[in-house]
């Protein structure tokens, strides 16, 4: 009882679930026992005090959240840092727990206004004071981790907080003694936890399962080797025995409705400071400068709640507010992430959104060379589909061959930038690293912008037939412009097409000058083929819809046919091959692409089995286009997905929702998406062209 060990605990007289700040106060308002909750509280008094020293707190009426004590502050040494509450059910209990720090001589620090931090409920020092643990999330806000780091001289590892029931970071991880960590890992963010790992060795990381968890198992106070909470599992127990841990339950069921336990119950007063440590946060901030419609095209929004979603935080420096319907806003914020890394990510993010430095802080684009060929520097910039300028010796760069997943390489002495593949990088170019001296060009008239549209045939009470029409009418009409103004359609296709009769609609769009060149892989025309051939597809008669006997050789046979012929175009021209969807682009010259993979049959002499070669060939016959028709084929309109600028307009036809989604998911106007069978779509799109060309 000699301990120098104290520990600052608040009386429950005026104890009480009052109001609803957290999931676990819900539904338990008024609901615990004041007389239970006075004996859980002594039992808990009781055990820290055999313990250690524990001072009490005179508690308040009217503030009955008090008896939480860990969110008095956060001690280490001389310093107390107060908490700035997140509720103002809870900021009035700041002026008494400041007057308790400042009557024992802290030196007592105060984060700014409007800087919410919530104390040791959120900020946990490693056992052996190597570093500080500190939340973010729900309560405390990152950018009050640098304070803490400056203040009290230590490094600050800033974990985020995903899951609302655990919303202070006292409520499932708990630093114990000889470096140990006990934690629930779902609580957390996958960056979070790849820090805890870096940082905590895999012997000494005791995860929780989640009825641990929501017995507030974590929130446990660690006094040597002993671990006080409110209750264990059995292998829980057996875990921390087995580490040299003795568990001492005591049960807290009545603050567990407010969601506290034994933890949250207490605040080390006394915590060493390390010689060693050394002042020191992760957290980097940068700020941002947004113009556009940014409240009517949702661009502030989609800013911020990325930054939020990718663990940073973020603070409105300045906005200044277009007053008329077609003025513009302008923002500056402050992104913080908990590390340099997120930072990086979150800019790329904030880049594509049109992002960029306040105009005063404009700077250069960082290079490095190639030094490998085929391979970038670390930390290269990855392109994305939209147009990106970057600035070069003072400059802003247009970036040439705009497209997704590339790195960029800067050609200074012609003020040249563009595009280029990882394979086809070459040592000494110079490659765009970090996100510095970058921005993507937005057209003006994004104002309009939304979401992608997905419009749904089959889908019962998603969409009407009617709005699939008023679709294919729109795009009836865009094709036909496209061709009088003889502009590039590029049709991506996959052998649905065929088997869904689509084949006969696409065959006429070729013939009639609607597409000027078609990308699919060996079964499109596999499929085609054999039902110019021999009338099925994949064996299937596609005027009577039924298996003819033997059919499934059939496609082996067309496969042949062509083989025998030495290609499409060769058994076009001897004659073999007179109808269908690849006879008409050879017929009109319209160029296609077939480009092969594993599960190939033949495969056609046509079809590229290099699939670099393919890739080049695809993105020579996309070059130009001005809309592209992607029919039910996810691997290839993928492939030509990445290829593609924005600007491009994209209509993906697909009966599965999921495919349609990610593919005209490019937060862009341009793209459609229509969820139907693709041979109805097709027929309709024809029926719809017919019906513009009828003289008026
Ligand atoms: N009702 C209190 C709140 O929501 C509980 C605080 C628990 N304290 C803690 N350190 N986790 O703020």
């Amino acid at each position: 009882m000699n301990s120098p060990l104290r520990f600052l605990m608040c009386p429950p007289e005026h104890y009480d679930v009052d109001y609803v700040i957290n999931p676990w106060m819900e539904g338990n308002l008024h609901k615990s026992s004041p007389a239970r909750a006075r004996e859980q509280w002594q039992q808990l008094y009781q055990l820290v005090q055999a313990h250690a020293q524990v001072d009490l707190v005179t508690p308040q009426a009217g503030w009955p959240d008090m008896v939480f004590t860990a969110n008095a502050g956060l001690v280490l040494g001389q310093t107390a840092v107060l908490s700035r509450f997140y509720h103002p059910e809870r900021q009035g209990e700041e002026p008494y727990f400041k007057q308790w720090f400042l009557e024992q001589g802290y030196q007592v620090r105060e984060m700014p206004q409007d800087l919410p931090f919530e104390g040791a409920g959120d900020a946990l020092l490693d056992r052996e004071g190597r570093w500080l643990w500190a939340g973010y999330g729900f309560r405390s806000e990152l950018d009050s981790h640098p304070y803490l780091a400056r203040w009290l001289d230590i490094e600050v590892l800033s974990l985020r907080l995903v899951d609302e029931r655990f919303y202070h970071l006292d409520t499932c991880f708990c630093p114990l003694q000889g470096g140990y960590l006990l934690y629930y890992p779902s609580a957390f963010d996958a960056y979070s936890n790849r820090l805890i790992e870096l940082r905590v060795p895999r012997e000494k990381r005791i995860m929780l399962e989640e009825t641990d968890a929501v017995q507030f198992a974590a929130n446990a106070v660690n006094i040597g080797q002993i671990v006080i909470l409110n209750q264990a599992s059995d292998p829980l127990k057996t875990h921390l025995q087995h580490h040299g841990f003795q568990v001492l339950e005591t049960p807290l069921t009545e603050f567990l409705k407010a969601g506290g336990a034994s933890k949250c119950l207490t605040l080390r007063v006394t915590e060493p400071v390390m010689e060693t440590s050394q002042a020191k946060a992760g957290v980097a901030s940068r700020v941002i400068y947004l113009e556009g419609h940014l409240l009517d095209s949702g661009l502030i929004n989609r800013a911020l709640d990325l930054v939020v979603e990718g663990g940073g935080s973020f603070q409105i420096l300045n906005f200044q507010l277009g007053l008329q319907r077609q003025s513009t806003s302008s923002a500056e914020v402050k992104v913080s992430a908990p590390s340099g890394e997120v930072m990086e990510t979150l800019m790329a993010q904030l880049i594509d959104l049109g992002a960029a430095a306040r105009p005063q802080e404009e700077q250069d684009v960082y290079l490095e060379p190639v030094t490998q060929a085929g391979t970038a520097p670390e930390d290269f910039y990855v392109s994305t589909i939209y147009p990106t300028e970057v600035r070069v010796e003072g400059t802003w760069i247009r970036v040439q061959h705009q497209r997704m997943d590339a790195a960029i390489v800067v050609d200074r002495s012609n003020r040249r930038a563009s595009c280029k593949l990882l394979r086809d990088l070459v040592v000494g170019e110079e490659i765009v690293v970090r996100v510095e001296g970058i921005r993507t060009v937005r057209k003006p008239e994004s104002r309009e912008a939304k979401p992608a549209q997905e419009f749904s045939f089959m889908g019962a009470g998603v969409s009407s037939e009617r709005r699939v029409e008023l679709v294919v009418e729109q795009i009836a009409w865009e094709l036909r412009h496209i061709r009088d103004q003889g502009g590039r359609v590029v049709v991506t296709a996959g052998p649905v097409v065929i088997h869904t009769g689509g084949g006969e609609h696409l065959a006429r769009l070729i013939r009639e000058g609607y597409v000027q060149a078609l990308l699919g892989g060996n079964a499109i025309a596999v499929h085609d083929i054999e039902q110019a051939l021999l009338g099925t597809s994949l064996g299937v008669d596609m005027q009577r819809g039924i298996s003819v006997h033997g059919g499934h050789r059939h496609h082996l046979k067309a496969i042949n046919t062509i083989r025998q012929a030495g290609g499409i175009r060769q058994a076009v021209q001897q004659g073999l091959l007179t109808q269908g969807v690849f006879y008409e682009c050879v017929q009109r010259g319209v160029p296609f692409s077939l480009a092969g993979s594993i599960r190939d049959d033949g495969p056609l002499p046509d079809t590229w089995m290099d699939l670099i070669q393919a890739q080049a060939d695809y993105a020579r016959l996309l070059e130009g286009a001005d809309l592209i028709l992607m029919l039910s084929s996810m691997l290839h309109s993928i492939g030509v997905g990445n290829m593609t600028p924005a600007g491009v307009k994209l209509v993906c036809v697909d009966i599965n929702p999921a495919v349609v989604t990610k593919l005209s998911d490019r937060g862009s106007v341009e793209s459609v998406g229509v969820v139907t069978d693709v041979g109805l779509f097709l027929s309709l799109l024809v029926r719809q062209l017919d019906r513009l060309n009828l003289p008026a």
